[in-house]
Formats: structure tokens, sequence, C-alpha cells
């Protein structure tokens, strides 16, 4: 071992290599993001070692200051690093960036470091919504759900997002992890009650979201208002029966309100439509019968 390591000494005496460090995972536009550039030892001084970014426009290497295209960063020279500060990181801020030495003790390759670049994205992603299948999704602002024994729950998890996310879901934070959105529980028992978590993974890892309901089976004499499903079917007829209440007290009201303006006279019994219409008066169609009998 010892003689391997003398070995690789001797084989590259000066293996000092610039490394530069940053984000390895995609970044949110907007997010603050740090560079970092130090040497893989510590016998070199930092202090001629810059950043550069790689010009798309200008095809070549530029070096970078703190007044970048308007833009504002922060360049910090520690003890053995050099920092560079992004407050705020848009598409434009991507890369390559890469670090440099100007000192003549760093020769080529080792006075460049490997080009690094990140992803910006701008994404985003909406509430966990819950629903269960074949009703409709009030589930939404309920966090509890009580089903009848021998049910069969389904329950579909979506989120709007600027990707489709990767749903699963999994019990009482137990091992058992589903890979999909829809959860499905046939002929429901005692044995299926518990929590329930649907999650949402975005590949930003912070934007992913999660949302929990809890299944409880009733015991089986229950009646069967006392299910989610019958509130809700409860909840339903009485807002049917306060509308049908209002409707009919709407229509008395408003037809003995006609009767008293009398605007709601019919045609069949306004007298004054009923005068003849004679073939020779003005109101009559030209026609060339000569008849003398009133048409009505
Ligand atoms: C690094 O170099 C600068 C001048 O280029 C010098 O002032 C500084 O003391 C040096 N630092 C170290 C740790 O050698
Ligand atoms: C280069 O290395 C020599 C000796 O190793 C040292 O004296 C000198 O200060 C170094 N120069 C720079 C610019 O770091
Ligand atoms: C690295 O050093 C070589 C030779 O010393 C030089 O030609 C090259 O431009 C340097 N690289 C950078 C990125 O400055
Ligand atoms: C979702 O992300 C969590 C960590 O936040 C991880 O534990 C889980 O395995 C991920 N699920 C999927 C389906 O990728």
């Amino acid at each position: 071992m010892k003689v391997l390591l003398v070995f690789a000494f001797h084989l590259c005496p000066h293996a000092a290599t610039l490394l530069i460090k940053g984000p390895t995972q995609p970044v949110l536009e907007g997010e603050a993001v740090t560079l970092e550039c130090r040497y893989s030892d510590s016998e070199h001084n930092i202090s001629q070692v810059r950043f550069e970014v790689f010009s798309k426009y200008m095809q070549g290497w530029r070096q970078l200051y703190e007044r970048w295209c308007f833009y504002s960063l922060e360049i910090e020279q520690t003890a053995d690093s050099l920092i560079l500060s992004i407050p705020r990181v848009g598409k434009f801020f991507e890369g390559p960036y890469r670090c440099v030495s100007d000192s003549e003790n760093v020769t080529a390759p080792d006075n460049a470091s490997e080009p690094l670049t990140f992803k910006v994205q701008c994404e985003y992603m909406g509430d966990v919504i819950l629903s269960r299948e074949g009703y409709t999704s009030f589930l939404g602002v309920h966090q509890e759900l009580k089903v009848q024994p021998g049910d069969d729950v389904v329950l579909r998890c979506s989120a709007s997002s600027s990707e489709e996310p990767s749903y699963s879901w999994n019990k009482d934070g137990s091992e058992w992890k589903l890979l999909s959105s829809k959860l499905t529980l046939k002929k429901v028992s005692a044995m299926d009650e518990g929590l329930y978590t649907c999650m949402a993974n975005h590949s930003v890892q912070s934007l992913s979201k999660k949302r929990t309901i809890s299944i409880t089976v009733l015991p089986e004499d229950a009646a069967w208002y006392e299910s989610t499903n019958g509130r809700f079917i409860l909840m339903t007829l009485a807002v049917a029966v306060v509308l049908l209440v209002f409707i009919v007290s709407m229509t008395v009201f408003l037809c003995n309100r006609a009767k008293q303006t009398k605007t709601c006279k019919g045609p069949i019994d306004d007298r004054s439509q009923k005068k003849p219409i004679y073939k020779a008066s003005v109101e009559s169609l030209p026609s060339t019968s000569g008849d003398k009998e009133p048409l009505v």
C-alpha cells in the first residue's frame, strides 16, 4: 500500500487540480446560487484564481466580474476558496462556469477546472387533491373518509404541476408503498383503516407535496348516513329541499304580486283583442274577395 502511494506521488507530483462546486440539482428561477472554487490541496494560493463563464454569444470564455451584463453578483475570496454568489438566478445564469488559475506554478491542464452547468427551471406545483372515484371531488375539503364495511374505495390523487409528478401512496408511514396515483381498496374491512398519504414527487424535490386522509370503517350496524357518502347524500338532499322551498315560495310570491298589479293578463281574457276585423277596414289584409262578413 505504502509503495503504491509513493509511486502515485511520483507519477503526478503537482496533482493539485482546480475544483468548482455548485448546484448538482436543477434550481428554481429566483433562487440564490453559490459557486465555489478551490484547489484539491491547500498548497496553492487562491488569489490568482478567477471565475469564467462561457458566452454563447461570443463563443468563448469570459472572466466574471461583480458587474456582469447589468446583473449584480458577489465574488468573495476566503482563505482557501473563491466564492461567487448569484442572488437571483434566471435562465441566463445556467453556465457553463469554470475556475481558472493565472499562477505560473499551475500548468495546463490543471490551470482550469472542469466546466460546471446547472439547470434553471421555471417550475410550480399546486396542492394535492384527493377524490373518490365515482363521486364528486368532495374529498377536497374532508380529511376523513368514513366508509361502510364491504364498500370499495378508489382514491385518486392529483396535482396541477409544470410536469407530471410521480405519485405514490403509503399507509401510516409503513414500508408499504404503492407507486400509483390510484389507491384501490376492495371490500374494506377494519384492517384497512388508517392514515393514507399520497405523495406527489416533482423532479424539483423542494416542490414535492403530500396529502393525508384518514379512512375509518364504520361498524356493521352503523346507519347508512354515518358514512361520508351518506352524509354527502344527506347534505345534497338538504340543499335540494332548501332550493325547492325557495323556488315554490318565489313562484307564489311573484304570482300574487302579478295579480295585484294586473300585469299577469292572458291574451284570451283581454276583450280589447276581440275587435272584429273587416275586409274593408284599415287593419285588414288586401284581398280580391268581396265579402262583408267579419273575419273574427
Ligand atoms: C497569496 O498571494 C498574494 C499576492 O498575490 C499574497 O498577498 C498572499 O499573502 C498570498 N497568500 C498566501 C496564503 O500565500
Ligand atoms: C510558485 O512556487 C514557488 C515555489 O514552489 C513559490 O516560491 C512561488 O511563490 C510560487 N508562485 C506563485 C505565483 O504562487
Ligand atoms: C492554461 O495554461 C496554458 C499554458 O500555460 C495556456 O495556454 C492556457 O490558456 C491556460 N488556460 C487557461 C484557461 O487560462
Ligand atoms: C418521493 O420523495 C421522497 C423524499 O422526499 C422519497 O422518499 C420517495 O421515495 C419519493 N417517491 C417517489 C415515488 O419517487
